[in-house]
């Protein structure tokens, strides 16, 4: 297992929509291992694969990522089926969005069918915070970012300020 590379805002990969997987293949499980290995390590709660350069629909999470227990969970060409209600996720941040939170509205149920890594069917009524990292990691599969759903003054700060630091490193 290894530690990959974090894709990171401005960087246009981020917003590639992606691709179905199709095969459930030792490659697919490899990068698997190596999402896991990556979101414990940052520590994060949600990776997807597209934040590690890979444009396939694929993502994990562990809602206790940071706390002794672990639940991982992998998800395959998730679909959203149903949202319901509306929450205030506070402080919302991501690995591809360095020194960045912010609150952002999301739905606050929500019903997601996919496929694990085994290719069974799986299908997640997630609610509360579940529910948002839900949202957040599908969101990465669309190519969205969590400053998409923020406004747009916020967002054009925290550009200029990520884009001006770039340019001083
Ligand atoms: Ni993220």
């Amino acid at each position: 297992m290894s530690v990959l590379q974090i894709v990171t805002f401005p960087d246009e990969f981020l917003r590639k929509p992606t691709k179905p997987v199709e095969e459930i293949d030792g490659a697919l499980q490899q990068l698997i291992e190596d999402m896991t290995e990556t979101m414990y390590a940052a520590p994060g709660v949600g990776l997807a694969a597209i934040q590690v350069g890979c444009d396939k629909s694929l993502l994990i999470y562990d809602i206790y990522a940071g706390e002794e227990k672990r639940e991982l969970n992998v998800l395959i060409n998730p679909q959203v089926i149903e949202c319901e209600g509306q929450i205030v996720s506070e402080n919302e941040g991501c690995l591809s969005v360095p020194e960045y939170r912010s609150d952002v509205k999301r739905s606050a149920k929500i019903l997601v069918e996919g496929v694990d890594r085994e290719g069974k069917p799986r299908r997640i009524e997630a609610e509360g915070f579940p529910a948002i990292v839900l949202q957040h990691e599908i969101d990465h599969l669309n190519g969205k970012l969590f400053i998409d759903r923020i406004s747009s003054l916020k967002r054009h700060l925290y550009e200029k300020r990520i884009k001006k630091k770039i340019k001083q490193q």
